[in-house]
């Protein structure tokens, strides 16, 4: 098992009317910058509810931000907001982009330089603004974690960036303001957890505690999407999908684990980077391919115990059989969901694959992933997806 040091210090309020607690967890601020993305939380009317509660504090707001959210504008624009009206707090309300965009807003806030030089590593940001959350889509698990992932479309990069100054202060999570996600946002945050959690789980250095958590949290997102999708108003179902989503990407079920490199956030990425594709139906698309590329001697029993705990694949057939059939499985689950399973339903042809493949190879260190992956793998990764 490998050393680790871990602490999420997010406060999570879970359940039906969490949302009333917020004027409590704002009070130690006064000015707030209130962010959320196209509308859809004014049709549901948790816009009103939020400036209902917080009817005695200064609110600014910083609205549009897209899916895979841009550092230009939005970026830049909440943190001239921040800087010029002195902002104490920041409230994100809305899916993992909003959360995103502020988290990296947050940090641009108590820097004089410019913010790209902190999502990029340049810079290593010493403190952030406070974020709390209203999260409304279950999927990325940004909630919970200290990532934040920011597109800047003239270079085509996405880049993802890590630091504990963004974990939020605090999350207001009622499964009820999920119900309203369409059919394809929810499939598409279910194949985003359960590729976190695949990204957790592939790799050399693991332990049974965690290969047990994994199992569960990739079972009961199969059995809960699909019940959101029959019936979006099942609040047992909603959410318990959203606390997998909110679980799967804080590095909780891989501690002790080896690092696997997450391979397929990395290739997905420059997808989304290069065409605004929705990041959870990018994953669901290369998952599969990625692993019909990694299966071999090295790493089928991980295959094989994957296989045999979530399909229930019987354990006595041969080895690669039954890691061919998880493979098979994994599909025909993101199939059965709805998601377009080929990068050209998607909008994608092979015109800039080789660009991609070199952009991945290049920004993303795939040669120290559990299995190494050079340009030409990537290629040929992407190559199997059309
Ligand atoms: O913009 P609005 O009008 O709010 O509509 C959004 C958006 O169009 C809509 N939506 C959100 N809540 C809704 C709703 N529609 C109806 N009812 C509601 N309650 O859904 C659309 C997609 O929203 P978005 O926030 O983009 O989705 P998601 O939460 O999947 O976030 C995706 C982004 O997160 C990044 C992805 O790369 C992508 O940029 N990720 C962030 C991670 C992190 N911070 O840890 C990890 C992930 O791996 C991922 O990379
Ligand atoms: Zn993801």
């Amino acid at each position: 098992m490998q050393n680790f040091d871990y602490c999420t210090p997010t406060r999570l309020i879970f359940g039906k009317d969490a949302i009333e607690n917020l004027p409590d967890v704002m009070k130690p601020w006064k000015r707030i910058l209130l962010t959320y993305g196209g509308g859809s939380i004014k049709k549901i009317g948790l816009y009103d509810k939020v400036k209902g509660l917080l009817k005695d504090f200064e609110i600014y707001e910083l609205s549009d931000i897209q899916p895979n959210p841009k550092y230009n504008p939005s970026v830049l624009d909440g943190v001239k907001i921040c800087k010029e009206k002195n902002i104490d707090v920041i409230l994100a309300v809305g899916g993992g982009s909003v959360l995103d965009c502020s988290k990296a807003i947050a940090t641009g806030a108590k820097y004089d330089g410019e913010t790209w030089d902190l999502i990029t590593y340049k810079v290593k940001p010493k403190s952030a603004l406070p974020i709390v959350d209203i999260l409304t889509l279950a999927a990325t698990g940004s909630e919970y974690d200290a990532a934040s992932v920011i597109s800047r479309t003239e270079t085509n990069d996405k880049t993802a960036f890590i630091d504990p100054v963004t974990y939020p202060v605090c999350s207001i999570l009622d499964p009820i303001y999920t119900f309203s996600v369409s059919k394809k946002q929810t499939a598409a945050g279910c194949a985003d957890a359960i590729n976190h959690v695949m990204e957790q789980y592939f790799t050399s250095d693991t332990t049974l505690l965690n290969d047990g958590f994994c199992f569960a949290e990739i079972k009961s997102l199969m059995e809960n999407t699909k019940a959101c999708l029959e019936n979006p108003e099942d609040y047992r179902a909603r959410a318990e999908m959203m606390l997998c989503c909110t679980y799967g990407c804080n590095g909780i079920l891989a501690l002790g684990n080896s690092y696997s490199g997450w391979p397929c956030h990395a290739i997905e990425h420059a997808l989304s980077a290069y065409y605004d594709i929705t990041h959870g139906e990018g994953l669901a698309i290369i998952t599969p391919r990625w692993m019909k590329h990694i299966l071999s001697d090295k790493t089928v029993d991980r295959f094989v115990k994957y296989g045999v705990n979530v399909f229930d694949i019987d354990k006595n057939l041969e080895k690669y059989e039954i890691a061919n059939k998880a493979i098979d499985e994994t599909y025909k689950f993101f199939e059965s969901i709805g998601i377009p399973m080929h990068l050209k339903d998607v909008g994608i042809d092979d015109k800039r694959i080789d660009e991609m493949a070199h952009h991945i190879a290049v920004n993303e260190g795939l040669e120290n992933a559990y299995v190494p992956l050079k340009e030409e793998d990537i290629k040929l990764i992407l190559m199997a997806s059309l």
